[in-house]
């Protein structure tokens, strides 16, 4: 069930990125952006969309959102792979964009996919002025320098730090690095509902959490054939990760209790939510 869906996800939020795509200038900063939009699990815009059925909404009506997420996360990615970040020359199984065109244009394209998930989030089809202004709000907090960017910045400058990480500062880094977007594409089905997003905030909080030690170990026991981008990279640049500080198996045990964790905060949705369930357990289990 879990697969299909996630399957399903994925092929209506390509879709929705064609159609943008298709009106866009050809220039080579286009191009870079259908590059990086492309693949990817989805797992964001997924979400987005699990959560709004939950709520009783129709995929259409959460659909721009789910692309918007996915839009900031391609934005991420690419600029998470410049030689100035962890200089990472393959990303979902393809060079990554600054190695096909070059730092400019990546920079570039980063970018514009930012401008481009704030632009979606005012697409009337997601609701009224006050819902959409709520996305667009909660979205830019978890994006910017009290979210995904301060916890890069963490993780940056954890690289040079004098001392290891405590494991209350990493786990501050990761939740705002990689938990944040997870976290509001967890919650963004009440918000896309006009329901106050605190029932789902505790499994969103630990499926983020899980979802980036998944990441670090990935780092370690991965292949870079399975996994479409470089593993074995975090140690040698010196990142502050749960494997560096709790080992492979207390960073799999620490991801384990998150899981349990994030599937017993959904029991207040009963079975509607078994999806959201195995996508807790897929967090965790998967190789890519
Ligand atoms: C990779 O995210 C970057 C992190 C936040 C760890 P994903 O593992 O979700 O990457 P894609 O979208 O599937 O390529
Ligand atoms: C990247 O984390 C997180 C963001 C892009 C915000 P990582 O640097 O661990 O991601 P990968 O391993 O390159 O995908
Ligand atoms: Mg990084
Ligand atoms: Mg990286
Ligand atoms: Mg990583």
């Amino acid at each position: 069930m879990f697969a299909s869906r996630l399957a399903w996800a994925a092929d209506l939020v390509q879709a929705h990125f064609d159609l943008i795509l298709a009106g866009l200038d050809d220039q080579p900063v286009s191009h870079a952006m259908g590059y990086a939009l492309r693949g990817g699990k989805r797992l964001r815009g997924f979400l987005v969309l699990e959560s709004a059925a939950l709520y009783g909404l129709k995929p259409g009506q959460a659909l721009a959102a789910a692309a918007a997420v996915e839009a900031l996360h391609a934005y991420s990615l690419i600029h998470d792979d410049l030689p100035c970040m962890d200089d990472d020359d393959l990303r979902r199984g393809l060079p990554t964009v600054h190695v096909k065109w070059d730092d400019a244009t990546a920079v570039l394209a980063g970018d514009a996919l930012q401008s481009l998930a704030f632009e979606l989030l005012c697409d009337p089809g997601l609701g009224g002025a006050d819902r959409r202004i709520d996305l667009v709000a909660s979205l830019a907090m978890a994006a910017g320098g009290r979210g995904m960017v301060l916890g890069q910045a963490q993780d940056i400058a954890a690289e040079t730090a004098a001392h290891a990480l405590t494991l209350a500062e990493i786990t501050t880094l990761q939740a705002n690095k990689t938990g944040a977007l997870i976290r509001w594409s967890a919650e963004a089905g009440a918000r896309l509902a006009g329901q106050d997003p605190a029932p789902l905030t505790r499994y969103a909080t630990a499926l983020g959490l899980a979802f980036q030690i998944a990441d670090d170990i990935l780092d370690v026991t991965g292949d870079a054939a399975t996994a479409g981008k470089r593993v074995g990279k975090d140690a040698d640049a010196g990142k502050a990760t749960f494997v560096s500080l709790l080992g492979l198996d207390g960073a799999r045990a620490r991801a384990q209790a998150l899981i349990t964790e994030a599937e017993a905060a959904l029991d207040t949705f009963g079975s509607s939510a078994e999806t959201l369930r195995q996508a807790a357990r897929f967090v965790v289990a998967r190789d890519k």
